[in-house]
């Protein structure tokens, strides 16, 4: 890609033209001669040139290039650009988002953005690495499933083959990394697309977001979260040397000392806010089991009680609370951890629950009726197969890259993020379907069954 910037007299007769060309490392600057002039800005080139180092006096100490320059020897233009709808030599925080969104493909060329998933791409490949080696396997898990109860909303896709009947998008793999633990893989993960339909905010992306996911059997509560400071400790270390960890081990606090002391569970602990290579982790742990939420509002189902999971269904009772689950519920702390950075949970988990007898008393805590239960029918099905103790996490990668790269918003990491009004960058989804699709689907089309649409010849 290239944008001109000038013309150089030198010498008497000969005219230099310059132009940067831009590939996704970075810029360089081009010089040659007339027919450099009619280069389109934004266009694509081709060129042969000498790489040359710079006069002394054209040395631009702000730019990584700006030693060296190209001599353009020949060019050729493959494609050129209408005027672009926004400029993309700032860092574009002051254009609207709604039009940046619109226009992603030329919004992500600004270097800043380029940067981000540059980032966010190698982030992965050293967690991948990371985990790997440390005898993770990485299972893929079903995104056509059944509705996981994480507290939103659900996306349902309807079936074709099973007319009337839905799947919904997981809101995470929680149920199938359990099951992985009973199919006795031990240690699993998987950056996994997770789907949730709830309002979106700076840190919370609408509709699907990434988590690094994680499961393993035989663990501590210590051992998950050792695993995860060492994890993110050097990924520090190695990816973004020029950040300072505040403190290490990263601090815990109950999640009373938490509310009591910041009154928040994701308590900021930056020395100094303002210092953006500051990276302030901290745990939250000891969450009561339940809160004082209806179940409607939690699971958006039928039936009432006074309590809901504090994270979910499926993370165990502290073992010096149990009796108190028959005695006073409310009272009972969790094995749940939360990751806080800079003020963001950038993570949950927590040890599961394994032993179906407390699985029903929860179950029967949060006043789910038998119909509610067997919804985790197959859940309890494969526990009766023989389950080994086992406990998670999930890091949310867009919000840890979020709050590692200081960036205002979630969106700012994604290279496609919906607009807040739920409608996809750039391709406009959601969008109406053919009727031919709603029929195959056996739906609604306009409210109406589609044969009697047909019927009346209205298709
Ligand atoms: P939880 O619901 O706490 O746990 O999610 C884990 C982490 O995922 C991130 N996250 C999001 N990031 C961006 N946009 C969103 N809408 C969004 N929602 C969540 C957060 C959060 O900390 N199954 C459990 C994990 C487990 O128990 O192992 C779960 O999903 O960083």
């Amino acid at each position: 890609m290239s944008s001109r910037h000038g013309s150089r007299q030198k010498g008497i007769i000969v005219r230099s033209f310059f132009l940067d060309l831009r590939d996704r490392t970075g810029i360089i600057q081009c010089v040659g001669g007339a027919e450099l002039k009619d280069v389109p800005t934004e266009g694509v080139l081709k060129v042969k040139a000498l790489i040359k180092e710079r006069p002394e006096r054209m040395i631009n100490p702000h730019v990584t290039t700006g030693s060296i320059e190209l001599e353009i020897l020949a060019h050729e233009i493959l494609s050129r650009s209408e005027t672009i709808p926004f400029p993309i030599d700032t860092d574009g925080y002051e254009i609207d988002e709604e039009l940046r969104l619109r226009h992603r493909y030329i919004d992500l060329r600004r270097t800043r953005m380029t940067h981000n998933m540059l980032m966010r791409s190698k982030v992965l490949l050293w967690l991948r690495n990371y985990l790997s080696a440390l005898q993770f396997v990485e299972i893929e898990t079903p995104i056509l499933t059944k509705s996981t109860p994480e507290g939103a909303r659900d996306f349902v896709v309807p079936s074709r083959l099973q007319q009337g009947k839905w799947y919904a998008l997981p809101q995470s793999p929680q149920q199938y990394k359990q099951m992985l633990m009973v199919a006795g893989f031990e240690r699993y993960f998987q950056v996994a697309r997770c789907f949730r339909d709830e309002d979106p905010r700076a840190d919370r992306a609408y509709g699907e977001f990434t988590q690094l996911d994680i499961e393993m059997s035989f663990v501590s509560q210590e051992d998950l979260l050792r695993l995860t400071e060492d994890m993110f400790t050097s990924l520090v270390r190695e990816l973004f040397p020029e950040k300072t960890i505040s403190a290490s081990p990263w601090p815990r606090l109950s999640h009373a000392l938490a509310q009591e002391k910041y009154q928040t569970d994701k308590p900021d602990l930056r020395k100094d806010p303002k210092n953006p290579d500051e990276l302030a982790f901290c745990w939250v742990i000891d969450y009561p089991l339940f809160t004082t939420q209806s179940k409607e509002d939690y699971f958006h189902g039928s039936g009432s009680a006074n309590l809901a999971p504090s994270h979910h269904m499926f993370t165990a009772p502290h073992p010096d609370d149990v009796t108190l689950l028959d005695t006073a519920p409310a009272k009972v702390r969790g094995l749940q951890h939360d990751l806080v950075l800079n003020g963001f949970e950038v993570g949950g988990g927590s040890i599961r629950i394994h032993d179906p007898v407390i699985q029903q008393k929860v179950f029967d805590i949060i006043g789910f009726s038998k119909e509610d239960s067997a919804q985790f029918g197959y859940l309890m099905q494969a526990f009766s197969y023989g389950v080994p103790p086992h406990g998670g996490i999930a890091p949310g990668i867009d919000r840890f890259l979020m709050a590692l790269l200081g960036e205002p918003s979630v969106r700012e990491v994604i290279a496609f993020p919906m607009t807040s009004g739920g409608t996809t960058a750039v391709m406009d989804a959601p969008s109406m379907i053919s009727l031919q699709q709603s029929e195959e689907l056996g739906l609604l089309h306009n409210g109406k069954k589609t044969e009697k649409i047909e019927q009346k010849g209205n298709s």
